[in-house]
């Protein structure tokens, strides 16, 4: 296994460019499922998600490979409904190729994520919609195994906007009979993307990026080229890395306009951005100054940024209030900031931190992804040397993280633990 070593305190100046979303790249592989002929997707991120996504594509029967421009090529050949519990407990998002499987074949079998390390993450949204378009689902020996004809559209009203649960039942509807309606849909600049490669492939899809989705089912979708957007959370650590060390980064291809919370809190905090042909300079000088923070469904504040502008917060003036409304128990981060010296107590969802002067590095474990992002950059602002363990949660959805940060000044590199 390997760990992160950062020799914290020196300040970072240079361009970072943004790699493709992993969140938006998950699903629209995985609609790979429902088209017939040949997709091309460019801009996919190298990461472990995507290559778990490559290895269930290619069990499922679409054949999927790396080409050497980077570019990810998708045929489906025969399709097998299983998705085997190995692979989908290391990747949570494989219950995504649920929608896909149960309109394009009639039928899937596909293992139960369970718990994760920050909540129980239950799927029964994504299951009861889909039972809304005439899915039947059995629960046996860990797996969800459910059979339709073809899907029928339905009126399905979310209880909660789902991100994940709102992309299964888009690509369900795509290929279903009839006309499907999504109400309070979620709103993430990741199924607007999912939309439009369905779009281009010759779904019709309405309302994308609004709470009520329309979709009118067709009888089948081609693959065409795709470019996947960029990775808003990514570009949002490297923001804060900007902060946390008192740096200036010009960030190429940054998808601004979906990072107006995070800018604006930032802002907040005393950094200041500029945007320009060239990309969205970010710079921080001095000390910054805490502000309160909420997570909520987009447009507002992401929970994927709530570890790391804590870990800015833990060395800024004053005090941050920092509520987590999305996740129960996404404060596994805090435990490690506190070893770093920093100032926080949890009541039930919420943190309050207390800025302290500088952290000190230590050994820090990681737990989720967003936490070991949150831990390298307290580790980067830190007064020493902190070591990262564990950080295979990091591969999974931050592309050549020590790459391009030691290219713009950390001192930041990659031992065997
Ligand atoms: C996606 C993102 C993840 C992000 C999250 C919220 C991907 C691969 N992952 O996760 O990075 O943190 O959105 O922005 O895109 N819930 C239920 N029942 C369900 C579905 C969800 O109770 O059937 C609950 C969850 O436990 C959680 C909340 O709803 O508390 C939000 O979950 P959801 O929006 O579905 O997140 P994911 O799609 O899992």
């Amino acid at each position: 296994m390997d760990k992160l070593v950062i020799e914290g305190g020196f300040p970072l100046k240079g361009r970072i460019a943004i790699s493709g979303s992993k969140n938006a790249a998950l699903p629209i592989l995985l609609a790979a499922i429902l088209c017939e002929g040949t997709c091309r997707f460019h801009n996919v991120p190298q990461l472990r998600d995507i290559t778990t996504t490559i290895k269930l594509l290619t069990m499922l029967g679409c054949e999927a490979r790396r080409e050497e421009n980077g570019d990810i090529a998708t045929r489906t050949i025969r399709l097998v409904s299983e998705a085997p519990y190995d692979l989908v407990r290391t990747m949570r998002a494989s219950i995504l190729c649920l929608g896909p499987l149960l309109a394009r074949t009639g039928q899937a079998r596909v293992a139960l994520p369970g718990g994760c390390a920050i909540g129980s993450r239950p799927v029964d949204l994504h299951l009861r919609a889909l039972r809304e378009m005439g899915a039947e689902f059995i629960l046996e020996d860990g797996y969800v195994i459910g059979r339709c004809n073809r899907l029928r559209g339905a009126r399905i009203v979310f209880d909660f906007p789902t991100v994940g649960g709102t992309e299964n039942l888009l690509m369900a509807a795509s290929l279903a009979e009839g006309e499907t309606i999504l109400e309070n849909a979620a709103k993430e600049p990741e199924i607007v993307d999912l939309a439009n490669f369905l779009q281009s492939c010759g779904a019709k899809i309405e309302g994308q990026g609004t709470s009520t989705i329309l979709v009118q089912g067709v009888n089948s979708l081609y693959g065409q080229p795709y470019r996947v957007m960029s990775d808003r959370i990514e570009a949002g650590t490297y923001m804060v890395a900007a902060a946390v060390c008192r740096g200036e980064l010009l960030l190429q291809d940054c998808p601004v306009s979906c990072l107006k919370a995070v800018t604006a809190k930032l802002k907040e905090f005393g950094v200041v951005f500029n945007q320009s042909e060239e990309g969205l300079l970010v710079r921080a000088e001095g000390r910054l100054t805490g502000a309160d923070i909420r997570t909520e469904p987009y447009p507002g504040f992401p929970t994927d940024m709530q570890a790391q502008l804590m870990a800015l917060a833990c060395t800024a003036q004053g005090s941050s209030m920092i509520r987590e409304n999305i996740f129960e128990n996404r404060f596994m981060h805090v435990q490690e900031l506190v070893r770093m010296g920093a100032k926080i107590r949890i009541s039930e969802n919420t943190a309050m931190v207390q800025g302290v002067e500088r952290l000190s590095g230590a050994p820090v474990m990681a737990s989720d992804l967003r936490a070991s992002a949150s831990l390298v950059l307290a580790g980067l602002g830190a007064k020493g040397r902190t070591e990262v363990l564990r950080i295979y949660h990091l591969d999974r959805g931050y592309e050549a993280i020590e790459k391009k940060l030691s290219a713009v000044g950390a001192r930041i590199w990659r031992e065997k633990e």
